[in-house]
């Protein structure tokens, strides 16, 4: 029995087994929030159900103490989860003392250095069931399209994206590189099966610490044999689409926890709007609008705003600061406020930051460069105007990889897609339509400098059948994190590894 099958037995005797997430009492009663990894319920431990000695126990229990209950199902649609435990038995595993995590606010270091526990937290716990739909929604969009899964190889003697980022370890005795990303292999496999996708860990050495950036991520990459860029793009956006919406469907519950604003995910249903890189630069800089509204001067408004936003918030705080130490207060609502005042701290923190760098973003957009690639705040920019998720297609050649197909028209463009996330996320999925001409793509390679031996196999795909085909790149904990609506990628992925951090 676990607490989301309670539903079908009230009034039956069950039996729970979890952990203590949290314990209060009163002379005759102990409350405990029991989770079990399904979910929560809370468990009502009276001296008359237990009697004395085991009352008297389930007073002792300290915070992730292991136990079972054993009680009467009552429904109650005030509790998380709809349901409360009468106990009349309780066993104890084990009795925890001094676990580290405490209900109220520790820093974020403290947390990732104790991530072996914070995943047992609530957000934390909703953000993996929310990772865990994501992954099952992909495979099932896929499989559901006869696409087949590939498993591309994680030791590779070639670098697919760029050789700035690459990991390189010691193949006995020989350089090898962890994979930046399974494409080619991909691309290998789309000419043997029609349609594939991989989902896969990939590696990449980013030196700097932003809240997009993780060292291992994983990546799902479709390649399709017979597809051009544009076909890709509607792959993508019906992916995305069904994706997101699988998520709604499936994890209300979690994405409560979150505080996560669903409308901002439902808009998914809409076309997005894809966009020339031209396009994109003229958006960014201010010299075209987006439905009669200006990029630039909506986030000189936002700025503005948010300085009245900052005042609010603040004596919001104090108000309610002042009333708890003012005394008198009940104790549940002292708890209520405090949570209160955390949240707003949380939210003060977060809007402080944004007033401190749109300044900057403004600067950056303005002055932006053409031809260029986006940074993370050109993004944040560009899709100010947007409420759902924007694609950008052909690009300058010279700032995309090797592989990328030259728009035959207007050479100066290669075929490729970035998709942008509203809300600040910017870029989740890159992709693309691939070079078919082995000339061109010799002529790329030497440009990049890349050890042409090592591309021999690559280029056979382009002198035995080779066909137009085209793919892109999800990265997974972007899509978490945009959906979960996070500050960083960090907490999307249970043990999380970027620059200066490999424990836990
Ligand atoms: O844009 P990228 O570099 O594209 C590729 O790797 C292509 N080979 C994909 C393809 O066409 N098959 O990476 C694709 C996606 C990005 O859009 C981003 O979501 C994610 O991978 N990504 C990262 N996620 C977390 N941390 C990093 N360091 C990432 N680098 C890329
Ligand atoms: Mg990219």
């Amino acid at each position: 029995m676990n607490t989301k099958q309670l539903k079908g037995h009230i009034g039956q005797i069950v039996t729970l087994k979890g952990w203590v997430a949290n314990r209060r009492e009163s002379k005759t009663v102990v409350f405990i929030n029991l989770r079990d990894g399904q979910g929560m319920c809370q468990c009502i431990l009276g001296l008359e159900g237990l009697g004395e000695g085991l009352f008297q126990t389930a007073k002792t229990l300290g915070q992730e103490s292991s136990i079972s209950v054993t009680g009467k199902v009552v429904e109650d649609t005030r509790q998380f989860g709809g349901f409360e435990l009468n106990a009349t038995d309780l066993k104890v595993y084990q009795n925890a003392k001094d676990y580290p995590i405490s209900n109220k606010e520790h820093g974020i270091e403290f947390l990732i250095d104790h991530r072996h526990l914070w995943i047992r937290s609530r957000r934390q716990w909703a953000i993996m069931r929310v990772r865990n739909c994501i992954t099952y929604a992909i495979h099932n969009f896929f499989q559901g399209q006869d696409f087949v899964q590939m498993d591309a190889p994680i030791f590779t003697g070639n670098a697919a994206e760029g050789t700035t980022d690459l990991f390189e370890t010691d193949y006995y005795g020989k350089p090898a590189y962890l994979t930046q990303s399974g494409q080619l292999y991909g691309e290998a496999m789309a000419l043997a099966m029609g349609k594939i996708y991989t989902f896969g860990p990939t590696f990449r050495a980013e030196k700097s610490k932003t809240r997009r950036h993780l060292s291992e991520f994983w990546m799902i990459e479709p390649e399709m044999a017979f597809c051009d860029i544009f076909e890709n793009m509607d792959t993508i956006e019906s992916f995305l689409r069904s994706v997101v919406q699988e998520v709604l469907e499936k994890c209300p519950d979690e994405l409560k926890i979150l505080n996560r604003d669903t409308s901002n995910l439902e808009t998914v249903a809409k076309k997005f709007p894809r966009l020339s890189y031209d396009e994109a630069v003229e958006i960014l800089k201010g010299n075209q609008d987006v439905d009669g509204k200006n990029t630039l001067l909506t986030i000189e408004e936002d700025i503005k705003e948010n300085a009245v936003r900052i005042i609010e918030i603040e004596e919001d705080i104090a108000q309610r600061e002042a009333a708890i130490a003012a005394g008198g207060m009940k104790k549940g609502a002292i708890n209520f406020n405090q949570n209160k005042i955390d949240t707003l701290k949380q939210e003060l923190k977060q809007i402080e930051e944004d007033q401190r760098n749109m300044p900057q973003w403004l600067e950056s957009a303005r002055n932006f460069e053409y031809g260029n690639d986006f940074g993370g705040s050109d993004e944040t920019v560009l899709t100010r105007l947007f409420d759902c998720p924007i694609m950008v297609y052909d690009w300058p050649h010279e700032i995309k990889a090797f592989y990328m197909k030259r728009n035959p028209d207007d050479q100066r463009f290669a075929r490729g897609v970035d998709v942008l996330a509203p809300e600040g996320y910017g870029e989740i999925v890159g992709g693309g339509e691939r070079e078919t001409s082995e000339e061109w793509l010799v002529e790329k390679i030497n440009e990049h400098k890349l050890p042409m031996d090592v591309f021999q196999w690559y280029l056979d795909l382009r002198r035995y059948g080779s066909v137009p085909h085209s793919g892109f790149g999800l990265g997974l904990e972007r899509l978490v994190a945009w959906i979960c609506k996070l500050d960083h990628v960090r907490e999307t992925i249970p043990f999380p590894r970027y620059y200066g951090r490999l424990e836990p």
